[in-house]
């Protein structure tokens, strides 16, 4: 772990908060567009396969300039550098972080580079060992991926999966259906509230379905409950080809195994669930939109993991972002995001990007298990547009919160519907343009105040390569905020005491004992005791 000046302690810190009193609280972009006619060009970039728009933030060049320099006192370079080396920068689980990897193209093998200054020693993975196993898994995956789309008897694909296992395949399936060959049908099962698994279970033939079990760890309760009653199913329903009907995605081949499958894609402890896409988790993504498709999508990320590894930090729009999302937390103190995408196939994008953000940056304490004394991640959510307009935007119009927004506009339409995209795109426009000029009422009631801030994204076309780079865009960004936080982004120790709880409660709905509980969890033990 670097050993890097945590933020608040850096020179930086306290310039920036001199700043932010002094002149940064008070930017009102009205002004700062009418004062610098050179605002958008500064402020806005382009970057693999999408351009963004920041001018309408609350930042101006003194800020970024600080914000930069902060950046620089923190580490962020060697900590970057130490992650693209193969170091064990997850420290609380001894973990390198590499999901980069599984994106490096198969003929330019990556070297272990020495450890960037500032950097602690720690285990380093063999970088080109490991980038042989990603192209040899990967090769084996799209191999079958082009097997079963060409198999058409097999009509339906059910993924059993949660978090990691389920957001990113869903997400990138849906966002990429115009890519997604006819006749497959991608089912996606993670809740281990049954109606989800019996709702899908309804409409299958044990013979033209697939289950993949996607689960690192091939221990997770739900992914386990759900793969337990599918296979059930398909047995009871009188299938009796298991290696042919049932494929598991997961670090742990052996569990699998023993669970009774066969045909199984293994991936590495130094892919995190969330950052677990581009591995065999990626299987569903590779099935819907094939192996050429899912190479597309790979290239897509690893140009912006080049952009993120090389680009002057200045320049740098992982960076940039990242460093927003400090100014905004940290200084202006907002305490939310708001995702709006103005392309439907986007509309899973909020969720993953949940899971991405608040499980990576969602934490406490400091890389020595100090408590940090500054907000770390902020609540991300959103719908697309225009839904969200008649539902949520009037709070980020008038209400009392200042929210970021970030809007993702894709120029090109995927359907040929005439006179729907023009609407669209005016509307995404119309309300960052509103958002940030207002309107002045002095009835009150139809006041805006305006100055709100808003990111907008625009993709030329929503393909396969434009979403790996999105999404690659968005780890670095948040790789980046966690780095100057001082926190562990890579592990989730959070999501643990509700699954022991869990664990502890289940046998007591049905024997009804309440002993040790609280009285609150004993009454709801209680009242939710078993039915059957
Ligand atoms: O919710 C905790 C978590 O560990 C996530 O980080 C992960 O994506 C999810 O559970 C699923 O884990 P697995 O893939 O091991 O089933």
């Amino acid at each position: 772990m670097s050993d890097a000046l945590r933020c608040d302690r850096a020179p930086a810190w306290a310039a920036l908060r001199q700043h932010f009193d002094r002149e940064g609280r008070a930017l009102d972009l009205r002004r700062a567009f009418e004062a610098d006619s050179g605002r958008v060009q500064a402020l806005s970039q382009e970057a693999p396969h999408l351009f963004a728009d920041l001018s309408k933030n609350l930042i101006d060049a003194p800020t970024e300039a600080l914000l930069l320099r902060l950046a620089r006192e923190c580490g962020l370079e060697a900590h970057r550098d130490a992650m693209f080396a193969g170091r064990h920068i997850n420290h609380t689980e001894d973990r390198a972080v590499m999901h980069w990897l599984l994106r490096q193209p198969k003929d330019s093998v990556p070297k272990t580079a020495a450890a960037p200054a500032g950097v602690a020693q720690g285990a380093t993975e063999n970088i080109a060992t490991e980038h042989a196993r990603v192209h040899e898994t990967l090769d084996a995956m799209l191999a079958y991926a082009e097997k079963v789309r060409a198999d058409h008897t097999i009509t339906d694909v059910v993924n059993i999966g949660i978090g990691g296992s389920d957001l990113g395949p869903q997400m990138a399936v849906l966002a990429l259906a115009e890519f997604v060959a006819p006749g497959k049908h991608f089912h996606f099962v993670s809740n281990v509230d049954g109606h989800e698994l019996a709702a899908v279970l309804k409409g299958l033939a044990p013979e033209h379905t697939l289950f993949l079990i996607a689960s690192k760890t091939f221990t997770t309760a739900e992914t386990m409950a759900n793969a337990q009653s599918a296979k059930r199913w398909y047995e009871q329903s009188g299938g009796t080809d298991i290696a042919g009907h049932f494929a598991a995605l997961t670090t742990n081949v052996e569990a699998a195994k023993q669970f009774g499958i066969d045909t199984t894609f293994g991936f590495w402890d130094w892919v995190g669930g969330r950052y677990s896409m581009w591995s065999a988790i990626g299987l569903p993504v590779a099935l819907a939109i094939g192996a050429e498709g899912f190479r597309r999508f790979l290239a897509g990320a690893h140009a912006m993991d080049e952009h993120f590894r090389t680009a002057p930090l200045e320049r740098n729009l992982p960076v940039r972002l990242g460093l927003l999302d400090v100014w905004y937390r940290n200084f202006h103190g907002f305490t939310s995001r708001c995702i709006a995408p103005y392309h439907a196939a986007l509309r899973r994008l909020p969720a993953y990007l949940q899971q991405l953000e608040m499980e990576s940056n969602g934490k406490q304490v400091d890389a020595q298990g100090q408590p940090v004394t500054y907000g770390t991640s902020p609540v991300l959510w959103g719908e697309p547009g225009t839904n969200g307009q008649h539902a949520y935007f009037q709070m980020l119009h008038q209400g009392t919160d200042v929210v970021p927004l970030e809007f993702i506009a894709v120029h090109e339409a995927g359907h040929d519907l005439p006179g729907h995209q023009p609407k669209l795109l005016a509307n995404a426009i119309a309300q960052a343009q509103a958002l940030m000029v207002g309107k002045k009422d002095d009835g009150g009631h139809k006041n805006f105040p305006g100055n709100r801030p808003s990111t907008f994204f625009v993709f030329e076309r929503l393909t396969p390569e434009v979403l790996g780079a999105f999404v690659a865009l968005y780890e670095h960004r948040v790789f980046t905020s966690g780095a100057l936080w001082g926190i562990n982004s890579f592990d989730q120790w959070g999501v643990e005491l509700g699954k022991v709880l869990a664990k502890d409660l289940e046998p007591r709905l049905a024997s009804g004992d309440t002993t040790g509980l609280d009285a609150s969890t004993a009454g709801l033990v209680t009242r939710l005791g078993h039915k059957q």
